[in-house]
C-alpha cells in the first residue's frame, strides 16, 4: 500500500462507517413511521405530517447515505490488499449489502403508495419488516468483524 493510500484508508473506513450508519438508521425508521402513518385517516393533517417526514426522510437522509456509504465502501475494496476475495466472508457481506439495496426500493416504492394515499399493507406488515434491516445489520456486522469464514 503506497504511503498515501495508508493514510487514506481509516478516514475512508471512518467515513464508511459514519454513512452506513446514517443509512441504517434510515432503513431502520422509515418503515416505524410507516406503522404509525397506515393507522392515520388518509386526508388528515396527521397522515400529511408523515407524508412530509418520509419523503424528507427518504430523499434527504437515505438517498445521500447509501451513495456514501457506496462509494466508500468500493473505495475501500480497491485498496491494495484490503479485501481477501477469497474469503467467504466478503461475499456474504456482499449478498446482504444487495438484500438492504432491495429492502431500500421497496421503501421507495411503499413511500410512493402513502404519498398517493395508496396504501395497501397492514400495520403488523410494517412491524415485520422493520426486523429485518436489524438482523441484516447485526449479520454484516459480525461478518466484517468477526470474519467467521
Ligand atoms: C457496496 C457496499 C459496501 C462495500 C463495497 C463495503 C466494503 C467495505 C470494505 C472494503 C471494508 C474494509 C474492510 C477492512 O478494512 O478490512 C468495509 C468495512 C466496514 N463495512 Fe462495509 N461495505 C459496504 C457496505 C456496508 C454496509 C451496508 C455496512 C453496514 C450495514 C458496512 C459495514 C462495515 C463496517 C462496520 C466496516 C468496518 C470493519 C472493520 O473495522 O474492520 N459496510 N466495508
Amino acid at each position: 500500500m503506497s504511503a498515501w493510500l495508508a493514510y487514506a484508508y481509516p478516514w475512508i473506513k471512518a467515513f464508511h462507517i459514519v454513512a452506513m450508519v446514517a443509512w441504517m438508521a434510515g432503513l431502520l425508521y422509515l418503515p416505524r413511521l410507516f406503522v404509525y402513518h397506515a393507522a392515520a385517516p388518509v386526508g388528515s393533517a396527521l397522515s400529511e405530517t408523515f407524508k412530509a417526514m418520509e419523503r424528507r426522510l427518504l430523499r434527504g437522509i437515505m438517498l445521500p447515505a447509501v451513495v456514501m456509504t457506496v462509494v466508500f465502501g468500493g473505495l475501500l475494496a480497491s485498496i491494495p490488499g484490503v479485501v481477501d476475495w477469497h474469503q467467504g466472508w466478503v461475499w456474504a457481506k456482499l449478498a446482504l449489502v444487495a438484500g438492504l439495496g432491495l429492502f431500500h426500493g421497496l421503501l421507495a416504492r411503499w413511500r410512493g403508495d402513502f404519498a398517493g394515499d395508496r396504501n395497501r399493507h397492514t400495520q403488523r406488515f410494517y412491524r415485520l419488516v422493520n426486523e429485518l434491516p436489524m438482523v441484516a445489520l447485526i449479520a454484516i456486522v459480525v461478518l466484517v468483524v468477526v470474519k467467521p469464514f
